[in-house]
Parts: C-alpha cells; structure tokens; sequence
C-alpha cells in the first residue's frame, strides 16, 4: 500500500514547526503507527535525513509513552487502543495520514512527535506516598477489600499517564487522569488513610497546570485504559470532600 504521510517536525521547543511530507511505498497493512514510523525513518535516513523523533517503549499499551495524534484523533480511529496498537488496517483505506504531537498547553513539543509531560508525573508528585506502615506481606491478606471495590479501584489504576484525555480536552483539562489516581487510591482501605491531603494536593496542582473542566467528555473517548467519566466526577468528589471535611483523612 502506498502512504503519502505527513509528520509534524520541530527541532526544539523554541522551533515554530512545520509539516514535513513523505511518500511511503510499502506500507502493508498489519504495520502499527510505530512500525510506519520506523519504516519512514529508514527511509529518511537512506536519503541523508534525520529521522523523526517519537517516543516508545513497550509497544504493547502498558507505558504510555506512544502517543501521538493521527489525522486529528489522539492515539488514532480505534477506540481503548494507544497509538502503538493502531494499524493501518484500521484506517478505512485512508492514503493519507497526518502524524503530529498531543497536543496542550501543558505538553511543551520537546522535538517532532516527543512531548514533555512533566505536568502530569507533578500531578502525581502533588499526591504523594501512602505513609502507612502496611506490615509484612502476610498482614496485606489479613485486610479484607471487597471484590467489587478491589475490581472497581482496579479499573480506574488501569490510566497509563498517556496525556490523550488533556490533548482533546478542548480546554486541555487533565480532570480524567487526577480522577483516574484519587479514584483508584480513595477506594483502598490503606490509602484512603490520606485521602484528603491527596485531593487538596492534586486538586490545588490541577488547577495551577491545566485548564478548567466544563465536562465536555472528549477525555473519555480518547482514553486507551476506557477510564471512564467517574473519575471526572472523582475529581470534584473527593475535592468538595477534603474541603468539607477540612482534615487530611
Ligand atoms: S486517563 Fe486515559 S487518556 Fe488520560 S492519561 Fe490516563 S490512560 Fe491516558
Ligand atoms: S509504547 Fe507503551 S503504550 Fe505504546
């Protein structure tokens, strides 16, 4: 299959950027976004060029660190699957493909495709570490959690830190991903010990990095982990809590 692609290419952040385009001959069908990119690269620096900068590391939709946007839709067109896990078979014949950053205010490009999401580890900075002693392995079967809680926090620990939930926010909230981490550590017994200094922390950074939520739900069609608008609502849970409560617990 040929591809014509066009790849955003930016040498720094202080770079303006530009759309850079390319024919690809033998795209087959089974290649992932990633493979395309390596198969492009190969061909750039055949030709004297320097290759396009992306991010990867499992390829499998564990790490977070794939995405990018493709023709306008963060990841790309199949929904619950990162960027590395898209394959051109699933682009409905198209022949053309833009490949460009996510895109925020809070994710500087650092070079091409790589994005700087530092915003994101401050938000899990903000909320700290579990300062409970927890005892030897033994004593973790000794606290009983119910099933549905366990399988429920489970759910919402699924976020891989990707950032697509704050690129097609169109105010580039990052309320799903704060939700995805107040949800899944109020749930536990043993976390939930500091579950009001956690939401002031995270609910303060929130607000100091990224936009305003207005629950427009673009967050949650994009989110390759299907974390759902519950954590939008955890967000405003835990903050209205944490401050009618007005203790750290
Ligand atoms: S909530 Fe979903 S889209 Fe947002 S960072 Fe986590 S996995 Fe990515
Ligand atoms: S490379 Fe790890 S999720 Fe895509």
């Amino acid at each position: 299959m040929k591809l014509t692609v066009e790849v955003w290419r930016q040498e720094s952040p202080a770079d303006a950027g530009r759309w850079e385009r390319h024919e690809v001959d033998d795209a087959a069908s089974h290649l992932s976004l990633l493979d395309l990119l390596d198969l492009l690269n190969d061909q750039i620096a055949a030709a004297g060029g320097e290759p396009v900068a992306y991010e990867s590391d499992c390829r499998e939709g564990a790490c977070g660190a794939c995405g990018v946007t493709v023709n306008g839709v963060p990841h790309g067109p199949v929904p619950r699957t990162p960027s590395c896990r898209q394959h051109l078979r699933s682009f409905d014949g198209a022949t053309r493909l833009r490949i460009e950053p996510l895109r925020s205010a809070a994710f500087p490009v650092v070079r091409d495709l790589v994005i700087d999401r530092s915003a994101l580890d401050a938000l899990v900075t903000a909320g700290g570490h579990v300062a409970i002693n927890s005892g030897t392995a033994s004593d973790a079967e000794a606290l009983p959690i119910g099933h549905d809680d366990a399988e429920t926090a489970l759910d919402f620990a699924a976020c891989i830190g990707c950032g697509a939930c704050v690129a097609a926010c169109p105010n580039g909230a990052a309320h799903l991903f704060a939700g995805a981490k107040l949800a899944h550590l109020a749930m536990l017994p043993q976390p939930a010990l500091e579950r009001g200094r956690r939401a002031r922390a995270i609910v303060d950074e929130l607000e100091q990095r990224f936009g305003p939520c207005s629950t427009y739900g673009e967050c949650a069609e994009v989110c390759p982990a299907g974390i759902s608008l519950a954590a939008v609502a955890a967000v405003h849970r835990e903050g209205i809590r944490a401050w009618w409560r007005g203790r750290d617990d």
